[in-house]
């Protein structure tokens, strides 16, 4: 009796590593696995649902970790997202290769699983697009399956910051996309940190902005974020871990890249895409990769191009771990949330604040930066931080930052930045990301043939 329960104890750890073939399993076939690792799985995975599509399926995601149903402070959230464009497969069959060797390693006690999954909660969303994915077909160029079952073109569906800039958020508001709408929720339940977003049709780690309205952010072709030293080391991250990406030259049909990354809008410019929102609403850093010159590779190639991959996805994870992360706590010693946490010469469109756990983390290469800490009715706190190479540690600098209450001069509160810290128009446009929508659709709109042109490539 006590035997057999042990087998089958036995076959539930052993059987998933002989369970994921590699194949292109279909969505089906995907939950299933999910369920079965969640359920084999309990002290480090939590499986869980972002939405629903517009053919109603589940947007199911993976979380791993040590605390993997819940936010641990200090712990800084990581995700993967993978098939936003349904014909671009490769993503969700790496990702789920992903889980099966966090998995496999956490159980047989390799030193960096262990690390990786003690200080990092990763989030893996395998398909963010299984409608479209339904409808694809096996072509490598094509567009067939790209869209959702609205014919949506997910990338193109966020709340656009440039967009909003140009003409006042609210004076174009649409409904978002049932898949887009999951995804912005999401990263308001969550502070993300670090974030990856998977699609093939190129061999490229693309950071943003994939967009600009030809304000200071255009130089020199590219679209430059005031964070652009750290997209560019985490782009070079993948890409040097990567088997062969950096020789940049690795698609026949797409123009050669330097070092296999390249800035989103010097590549194409477009509107309304996931990773500038991630970053300018989310404050979470997010690349595009690019993982295959064929949108849907032959299955017999898949073993191959997980080994491509395996060092970079896992290398990448651990980029959430650079910079400095802390809490800011009021006089009266109270974590707070909304505090301003600002870097010299980083003038994000929106300003970094911290979380309802007063958390902030602020990706940044080794080097001396200047911190100015706001937070109404107390002094502006500015420090000078010494910022090591946190990835190595699995951990970045931890600092907390300790408010004083502004000394009471009438007359003097309504001059003090603190009182004028709101930024109003980042402030609505955050508002604005929950509750309505400023996604533009002219792209699509514009005509069929111009998004064919564009997406052959993505
Ligand atoms: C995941 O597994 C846990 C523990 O067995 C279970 O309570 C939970 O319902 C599972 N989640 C899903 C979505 O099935
Ligand atoms: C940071 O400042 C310290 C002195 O406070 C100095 O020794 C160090 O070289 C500086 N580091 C960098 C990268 O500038
Ligand atoms: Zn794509």
């Amino acid at each position: 009796m006590s035997s057999s329960l042990l087998l089958l104890l036995l076959l539930l750890f052993i059987v998933p590593a002989f369970m994921l073939e590699f194949r292109y399993h279909s969505n089906r076939e995907m939950e299933q696995y999910l369920l079965q690792v969640n359920a084999s799985n309990p002290d480090i995975t939590h499986l869980y649902s972002i939405g629903t599509t517009v053919r109603g399926q589940q947007l199911w995601v993976l979380a791993l970790g040590d605390s993997p149903d819940h936010h641990t402070v200090g712990v800084p959230e990581f995700k993967y997202v993978a098939n936003m464009h349904g014909n671009e497969v490769l993503g969700r069959v790496l990702l789920l290769q992903l889980i099966e060797e966090l998995v496999r390693g956490y159980r047989s006690s390799e030193t960096w699983s262990l690390q990786l999954l003690h200080s990092t909660r990763i989030h893996i969303l395998p398909t963010m697009n299984p409608d479209g994915f339904d409808n694809a077909d096996n072509n490598c160029v094509y567009v067939q399956g790209r869209f959702n079952s609205n014919g949506a073109d997910l990338n193109r569906g966020f709340p656009d910051t440039f967009a909003g800039l140009r003409q006042q958020p609210n004076v174009n508001e649409q409904k978002m996309e049932p898949e887009v709408r999951a995804v912005v929720d999401w990263l308001k339940s969550e502070t993300f940190v670090l974030s990856a977003n998977l699609h093939g049709g190129a061999l490229v780690a693309s950071y943003p902005y994939d967009n600009s309205n030809g304000g200071p952010e255009l130089v020199g072709g590219a679209s430059v974020t005031p964070d652009n030293d750290v997209f560019l080391h985490l782009a070079k991250v993948y890409s040097s871990s990567h088997a062969h990406m950096s020789k940049g030259n690795q698609c026949e049909d797409v123009s050669p890249f330097q070092d296999g990354v390249t800035n989103g809008y010097q590549w194409y410019p477009l509107e309304g895409g996931m990773q500038d929102f991630n970053y300018v609403w989310a404050q979470c850093l997010e690349l595009t990769l690019e993982l295959s010159c064929c949108k849907f590779p032959p299955p017999e190639d898949l073993p191959a191009l997980w080994t491509d991959n395996k060092q970079a996805l896992l290398a990448y994870i651990q980029q959430v771990h650079l910079g400095v992360k802390g809490r800011v706590f009021d006089a009266a010693g109270v974590p707070v949330q909304g505090a301003l946490v600002e870097v010299r010469g980083r003038q994000n469109l929106c300003p970094f604040r911290t979380n309802r756990f007063g958390e902030y983390y602020r990706l940044l290469l080794p080097g001396n930066y200047s911190f100015t800490v706001t937070y109404p009715d107390h002094e502006v706190l500015t420090d000078t931080l010494a910022v090591p190479y946190g990835p190595d540690q699995f951990s970045a600098k931890q600092h907390d930052f300790l408010l004083r209450r502004t000394t009471t001069l009438t007359g003097l509160a309504p001059t003090e930045p603190a009182q004028a810290d709101l930024t109003p128009t980042c402030s609505q446009r955050l508002n604005l990301a929950g509750g309505g929508a400023t996604a533009r659709w002219s792209a699509l709109t514009v005509g069929f043939s111009l998004v064919v042109l564009r997406s052959l490539v993505d």
